[in-house]
């Protein structure tokens, strides 16, 4: 190995994104040939043992991309102090320590991408990188055109205002409607709270596309690999 940012080493084992790793070191969870490490920056040279919580780490063999249809009920994260099931348990025979790329809410169902690549993860979940996702929603009543238009516009949140997003009613189901919206962010709940706004709470939620990728008819709970030129057209497409 080339002298390598302890950081990158960490993401590059899996261990977290690169930023969840610079926080792994300020916990004083890192530790370099049995030294904890909390200051930023330091360069490993090639046979040294590096350990999280006083287990080596070593860079995975393989990188993973998982595409999962995240069922109702469930939490995007590795695990729960509650006990609450949890995306990761739904992946088997994958030795690897996979990571979600971004949330879905405990509510919220679709796709979710799964990897234990931290350098694709802190890309595609950077607010720079600004990717499409969409979602299919149930919401009460009909939104109006002129709800679509401020959608397009940007609406204002309690955080902020939204880039401009797409709002469409693709569907009726008795008095609510079947919308799809896209939108570039990840800010918390969004989709649920620009509905809300509009006067159109969401009664459910999945998400259908992420960029490039698409849901497809993948079942709630069921996953695939993504393919190595999936993952090139998502990380080329803008
Ligand atoms: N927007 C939401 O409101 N919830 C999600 O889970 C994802 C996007």
């Amino acid at each position: 190995m080339e002298e390598m940012r302890l950081q990158k080493y960490l993401a590059q084992c899996g261990v977290a994104s690169r930023r969840g790793a610079e926080q792994i070191i300020k916990d004083g969870r890192v530790a370099v040939n049995g030294v904890v490490v909390t200051e930023m920056g330091i360069k490993l040279k090639k046979g040294e043992k590096v350990t999280v919580d006083g287990q080596v780490v070593k860079p995975e063999k393989s990188k993973y991309y998982i595409l999962l249809n995240k069922p109702s009920g469930v939490l995007s994260s590795v695990k729960d102090d509650r006990g609450r099931d949890c995306v990761v348990n739904l992946i088997e025979g994958i030795d690897a320590r996979l990571y979600p790329v971004g949330r879905l809410d405990y509510d919220t169902t679709g796709l979710l991408l799964l990897t234990n690549d931290g350098d694709f993860m802190q890309k595609v979940t950077h607010p720079s990188f600004e990717i499409w996702k969409t979602y299919r929603a149930v919401v009460r009543g009909v939104p109006t055109e002129t709800d679509v238009k401020r959608f397009a516009e940007g609406l204002m949140l309690d955080d902020g205002k939204t880039l401009p997003a797409v709002l469409d009613v693709v569907g009726y189901k008795g008095n609510n409607a079947i919308v799809e919206v896209s939108i570039r962010e990840g800010r918390n709940r969004q989709v649920r709270r620009m509905m809300e706004r509009i006067g159109h709470p969401v009664n459910s939620l999945t998400r259908i596309s992420f960029g490039s990728l698409e849901l497809g008819d993948l079942k709630p709970g069921k996953w695939r690999h993504v393919r190595p030129e999936e993952i090139a057209r998502l990380t080329e497409d803008r």
